[in-house]
Order: C-alpha cells, then sequence, then structure tokens
C-alpha cells in the first residue's frame, strides 16, 4: 500500500528517517509506544488532576485569610487576639501595619498557574484591594490586604501551596523509562547479534570460507535459522566430499584397464604403425582427461595459505607457459606476498594462461594491489568470449576446444572463490579476453 501526502511518499520519508538497522527499528518499537503512553498519562491524568489539587490548595489558603478578616472586620479590638489564633492554626506568619496605604505592586513576569489560582481565590474571598508578592522570600509568599485603618500583611508558607513530589514523580518516571530502555536495549542487541552473526558465516560460506559451525543464541527463531544453517553447511561440505570422493574413485579404477590396454595394444602382432600410433594417442588422450578429473576431485583442499610472493607465482608460470610456446609477457610489482595457498593459486593462473595461449598469439600477465584488494590481469588477443557465453564457459566440462576438457575455468573459479574471491571475464580494449582475478589481500 503506497501512502500519499501532498506529493510526498509517507513511505520515502519515513524509510528516511527510520533507523535501518534492525537494532534500531526494534529500540524504536519500544520507544515510541513508552514515551507516548507516559506523555499521554501526564497531560491527562497527572495534568488535570495537579491543576484541580493547585485550585483547591490555594482556594483553601484564600477561605482561610479570608476569615481571619471578616473575623477582624466583626471586632476590630479583637484583631491582635484573632492574628495570633490564625497564624497559629494556619502557619501564616501576619502582621498589621497602622496607617499604610497598599502599593501597587507589578504583575509577576510568568504567573503560574498556582499564582492565578491564588489571585482568583483572595478576589473572591476578600472583597477589599489587596496584592500579592511573590518573591519576597523563598519560603513565603506575601499578600498584603488594605485595612480601614492600615494593611494586614499575610505571609503565606509556599508548601501550602505547591505540591514538591509532582517533579519527583516526573524524574522518577524518566529514570524508570530510561532504564527500561536500557534493559530492552541490551536484550535486543543479544536478538540482533544472533542474526548479524549469521549473516556474517551466510556470506563467508558464499565466498568459499569455512566460517565453522555458529553459535545458536537469541531468541528460538533466531536459534532456529542458526542451527538450519549449520546443518546446511554441514550437508554441503559432505555432499562435496561425496562428489570429489566419487570422482576420484572413478578416475582411479578407469586408469588401470586403461594402462592394461595401451600393454596389450603394443604386443599386437599384426597391427600397422599407423594404426597403432592412432590409438596410442586415443588412449593418451584418455590418460590425460582422467589426470585432470583426478586433480580436480583432489582439489585443492589441503594445501595450507601461506606468505607467496605474487610476482615469483606469476613469473612462473609464464616461464612454464613460454617453454609449452608463446609470448608472455609479466608483469607485476617486486616483493608483493600475499598470504594464498600457492599451489592452487598457480594451477588456477596455468588454467587461465593455457586457455589465452590456446586462443592467442601473444599474453600478458599483470598484478597490482589496490588497498586491501589483489587483482591479477590475463589478457589475449585472440577472438575474446561473447558476453552471452561468459557464464556458461565457467561450467565443468563446457569446452568448444577440441581435446579439451571444460574444466579449465571451472577449477579457476573453484580456487579462487575458496581465496574469498572472484573471477571475471571481461573484453580486452583491442581485441581479446581479459580475465580479472579479485583477491582479498
Ligand atoms: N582466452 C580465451 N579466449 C577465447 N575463448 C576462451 C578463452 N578461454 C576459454 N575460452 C573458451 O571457454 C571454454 C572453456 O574453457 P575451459 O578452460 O573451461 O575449458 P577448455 O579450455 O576447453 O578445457 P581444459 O582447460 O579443461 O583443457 C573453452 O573451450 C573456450 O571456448
Ligand atoms: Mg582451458
Amino acid at each position: 500500500m503506497k501512502l500519499r501526502l501532498g506529493g510526498f511518499s509517507v513511505e520515502r520519508v519515513l524509510r528516511k528517517f527510520l533507523p535501518r538497522s534492525l537494532l534500531g527499528r526494534s529500540l524504536l518499537i519500544v520507544l515510541v509506544p513508552l514515551v507516548l503512553l507516559q506523555a499521554v498519562a501526564l497531560q491527562f491524568f497527572y495534568g488535570s488532576h495537579l491543576n484541580e489539587l493547585s485550585r483547591r490548595l490555594a482556594g483553601g489558603v484564600a477561605g482561610e485569610a479570608g476569615f481571619m478578616i471578616d473575623e477582624i472586620d466583626r471586632a476590630p479590638n479583637t484583631r491582635g487576639l484573632v492574628i495570633q489564633e490564625t497564624d497559629k492554626h494556619f502557619q501564616f506568619n501576619t502582621v498589621f501595619l497602622p496607617g499604610q496605604v497598599l502599593r501597587h505592586l507589578p504583575r509577576p513576569d510568568a504567573p503560574g498557574p498556582v499564582d492565578d489560582d491564588l489571585a482568583r481565590g483572595l478576589a473572591m474571598e476578600l472583597h477589599r484591594p489587596f496584592n500579592v508578592a511573590w518573591n519576597t522570600t523563598p519560603d513565603f509568599i506575601r499578600v498584603n490586604v488594605q485595612m480601614t485603618d492600615g494593611v494586614l500583611r499575610i505571609d503565606v508558607p509556599r508548601k501550602r501551596l505547591y505540591i514538591g513530589t509532582f517533579y519527583l514523580f516526573f524524574v522518577w518516571l524518566i529514570g524508570t523509562a530510561g532504564f527500561l530502555f536500557g534493559i530492552s536495549a541490551l536484550f535486543l542487541r543479544t536478538q540482533v547479534r544472533g542474526i548479524t552473526r549469521l549473516a556474517v558465516a551466510a556470506e563467508s560460506f558464499g565466498m568459499g570460507r569455512d566460517p565453522g559451525p555458529i553459535k545458536p543464541e537469541g531468541a528460538i527463531e533466531v536459534r532456529r535459522a542458526a542451527t538450519a544453517f549449520n546443518r546446511m553447511q554441514e550437508r554441503l561440505r559432505r555432499f562435496l566430499a561425496q562428489r570429489t570422493t566419487m570422482l576420484a574413485g572413478v578416475s582411479h579404477d578407469l586408469r588401470t584397464p586403461l594402462t592394461r590396454l595401451r600393454l596389450s595394444l603394443a604386443m599386437l602382432p599384426d597391427i600397422q604403425p599407423d594404426e597403432l600410433a592412432e590409438m596410442t594417442g586415443d588412449i593418451e588422450e584418455m590418460e590425460q582427461l582422467i589426470a585432470t578429473y583426478l586433480s580436480f576431485a583432489r582439489g585443492e583442499g589441503s594445501e595450507q595459505a601461506s606468505p607467496t610472493d605474487v610476482a615469483n607465482l606469476l613469473e612462473d608460470v609464464a616461464a612454464a607457459a613460454r617453454r609449452a610456446g608463446g609470448i608472455i609477457s609479466c608483469e607485476a610489482p617486486e616483493g608483493l606476498t600475499v598470504t594464498l595457498r600457492p599451489e592452487a593459486m598457480r594451477r588456477a593462473l596455468t588454467n587461465l594462461v593455457e586457455n589465452a595461449r590456446r586462443h592467442a598469439s601473444h599474453v600478458w600477465l599483470n598484478a597490482v594491489i589496490n588497498g586491501r584488494t589483489l587483482r591479477i590481469t590475463i589478457e589475449d588477443d585472440g577472438p575474446g568470449i561473447p558476453a552471452s557465453q561468459r557464464e556458461t564457459v565457467f561450467r565443468p566440462f563446457e569446452t568448444a576446444s577440441p581435446g579439451g576438457t571444460g574444466l579449465g575455468l571451472a577449477i579457476a573459479r573453484d580456487i579462487v572463490g575458496a581465496h574469498g574471491g572472484d573471477i571475471f571475464l571481461l573484453d580486452r580494449p583491442g581485441g581479446g579476453l581479459r580475465v580479472v582475478i579479485v583477491l582479498p589481500a
């Protein structure tokens, strides 16, 4: 469903501003309702509740002041006694200032709700001029009332008007919200860590590395995914091992009868020499094929990676290709050492150089390191491979060369993949094929 508001896609805006990580999103899901709930509760419940409370407190104080003034009005000669009694019972602190006249006092800059409530209450109760000084002392609010013969100055304790605990309550609310948020962040992090670990392991397994089984952790679904991944990894590994063993077995078993065949061929009494040469040639080709299958099946799995001089490696491969006949140019920085499995990598490079040599007259080998990436390029001036076939030529047994097994590129890609790298077929500017091997260094 797409929501649009005035030309803006809400989805797009949300996607832009919402956190992208699972942890961020989960925390948001926890945090938004928490904050909303507290805001609503504070506003609707405590807000109105506090207003009512403050109105009643102010009303009470105003009523008591009104009562005192009414008493004084009824019997002005008992004023001292009335003041004494009301001060005692209402915690006021009252002084009569004879002959004085009320001064005009400025309104407070920003009257709070309590100030308004008190002023309103006093106006209702006193029925005579008064003013309120809010800030004369920290503990009292001073109410001055105009009597007929002077000014009555009543100091009302602030704590009779304000509910101090409200702020404590607010702090407490924020504190618990923060605490809950912290706990959920900790808890969610564990959940997310399980998923992240799974993603990292899947990625590295896909690159041909062996991440090993991952520890299932977090919620039941995440654990299940991790367990399923471990099982899949194990099954794939077993399947690969099975395939390798079978291929190796078949190749190996074919060798013996072939050798026998070659021997009996040589023993045949009446055979033409050219026929013999042809048949021996066929058998040799078969043996060659089998040797290739065997080495493919054996893989390079048992070889350990070690720091290898890339220039040396390339020069070795080039020298071997030159011996087989071909113009090979080689260019690599001196002293460039990368950790890899040298025999496996030599085989991959040899396959690629062999291909190039077979199709072209000139081959260029080149290596560069760029940050943490090693790029090895093998170029030739042959016919190249059309873009539409660049994926199929990697398939095992896919070959257009007479006498080829179609395993060369498949093996090369296997080996490069096992190093966590990748291999690309491109056009060489000026004609021919450019093979690029990218390896993490
Ligand atoms: N440098 C190249 N130029 C043109 N075509 C190529 C080149 N390299 C490979 N190819 C094409 O890709 C196909 C597959 O190559 P691959 O190395 O996998 O097998 P092969 O060379 O035929 O056999 P093998 O290498 O096992 O002896 C080749 O048959 C060829 O058609
Ligand atoms: Mg080949």
